[in-house]
């Protein structure tokens, strides 16, 4: 499996338009990443880095970190803020163009971490488990592996109507003068295979009044908390921690929360 090319990288055509995104900028989850790379201490192995969100602040706290992703359109926007980062920051930073699913970096780290979702774009158990392979064989003999997933919502499985827009977003300003409406659709639910087919849609118009629609399409897989652990348990990895939020609350203190694994290697 290679790196994704260019004309199936399904973020091209939205890649510039991420850092915007309010629900993107105001995640709360930079703080708890951060936290655990300075537990750890580095060298942070960031899987499905994207744009940076997460990788360059920990690179800001003076952790070494090795971003990989598949998307080019994704790293190049990471590059360019790099761009704008000092010289010791930037030193701590090297960017991997190469598919989760099968990578050879010939080092290991004491924590290897996918901040928001980049595993669920994995939709068969063959890619979850190659993937968990890699990163076994990539993680110190005390790294810790955190594996950041959303629980998915019953109540919103079952009322979601396929086809229809969704999820009130407010207008984002582009430093460009585009002003972007977003829109979500589940285009379609594969209940058989717990996957959907998600278009997020972007309804940009330019300063001069002319309208463009933009559409990122991709599949998300979910996954239900046991699924979650045997899948680990099967690819050699022990559950020390499951947070429903990045501020550490336990599992199942809110619902439906997040699915935020902390898990080491098992010592068989
Ligand atoms: C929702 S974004 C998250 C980006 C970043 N971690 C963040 O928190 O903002 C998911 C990322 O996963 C990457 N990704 C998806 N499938 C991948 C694969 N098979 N191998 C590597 N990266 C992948 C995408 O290119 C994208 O940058």
């Amino acid at each position: 499996m290679s790196g994704a090319a260019s004309e199936d990288d399904e973020y091209a055509s939205i890649a510039d338009l991420y850092d915007f995104v309010l629900p993107y900028r105001e995640r709360e989850d930079v703080a708890f990443f951060v936290a655990a790379a300075k537990d750890a201490g580095g060298p942070v192995l960031e899987i499905g880095c994207g744009t940076g969100r997460v990788l360059i602040p920990t690179a800001r706290a003076g952790i070494e970190i090795v971003g990989l992703d598949a998307s080019p359109h994704m790293l190049a926007v990471c590059r360019d803020r790099l761009r704008q980062e000092s010289a010791v920051v930037q030193s701590k930073v090297r960017l991997v163009q190469s598919d989760m699913r099968a990578f050879d970096l010939g080092r290991a780290f004491s924590l290897i971490t996918l901040p928001f979702r980049p595993f669920q774009h994995l939709i068969t158990v063959e890619d979850q488990r190659s993937c968990l392979e890699s990163i076994r064989r990539h993680l110190a003999e005390d790294g810790r592996l955190v594996l950041d997933l959303f629980n998915p919502s019953l109540d919103a499985l079952v009322k979601r109507h396929d086809g229809e827009e969704f999820g009130e977003e407010p207008e984002f300003a582009m430093p460009d003068g585009r002003r972007v409406v977003r829109r979500h659709k589940i285009v379609d639910h594969d209940r058989f295979n717990q996957v959907n087919h998600v278009e997020l849609v972007y309804y940009v118009t330019y300063p001069d009044g002319r309208a463009e629609r933009l559409v990122h399409s991709f599949a998300m897989r979910y996954l239900f908390r046991f699924e979650a652990e045997h899948l680990l348990a099967r690819c050699g990895f022990e559950v020390e921690h499951l947070y429903a939020g990045y501020d550490r609350s336990p599992f199942g203190s809110t619902y439906p929360g997040e699915l935020v694994f902390v898990a080491r290697k098992n010592r068989d």
